[in-house]
């Protein structure tokens, strides 16, 4: 009879841990779904053929934009206005080291992940104060 005794505080303690596993699993769904949605789809006024095509084939992964995203490659936000026109889809198309060929893509999506960066490059050239005053874009 001392076993029905004891399985309360077992089972307290199995609750403790499983509340504390939750909230570890929800803070990390709420950083990688904000990663994953804002703000490089929502809110730089992009294409949305575009941010699909940067989802689908998986540029996030290695590159951030507003410093969400990977890091195993630099960040993007102003990677047009820092190359010369038609750098992206090069790299695109014949890689650096360390980067997969995406050469597979067809010109539209490469195109359209071309105006996708664009559109980023251009939010994060806007006025901070126009997010917050209605004058900005995307919103
Ligand atoms: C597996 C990781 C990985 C993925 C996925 C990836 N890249 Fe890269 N990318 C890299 C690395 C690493 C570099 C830097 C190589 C170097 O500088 O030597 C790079 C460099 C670049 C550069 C050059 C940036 C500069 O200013 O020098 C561009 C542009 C680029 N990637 C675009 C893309 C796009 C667009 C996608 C999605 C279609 C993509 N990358 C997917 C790893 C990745």
């Amino acid at each position: 009879m001392n076993g029905p005794g004891r399985q309360p505080g077992r089972r307290a303690v199995r609750h403790q841990v499983v509340i504390r596993a939750a909230i570890a699993v929800a803070g990390f769904a709420a950083y990688a779904g904000a990663v994953w949605l804002s703000p490089m789809g929502t809110r730089v006024g992009a294409p949305p053929e575009g941010v699909r095509a940067w989802r689908a084939a998986g540029c996030q992964s290695c590159h951030a934009l507003f410093g969400l995203g990977g890091h195993l490659g630099p960040d993007l936000t102003f990677v047009v206005t820092r190359r010369p026109e038609g750098f992206v889809d090069v790299m695109m198309r014949s890689p650096p080291e360390g980067m997969p060929s995406f050469a597979g893509l067809s010109d539209a999506e490469r195109a359209a992940i071309v105006d996708y960066l664009r559109a980023v490059d251009a939010a994060a050239r806007e006025a901070p104060k126009s997010w917050f005053t209605g004058g900005g874009s995307g919103r």
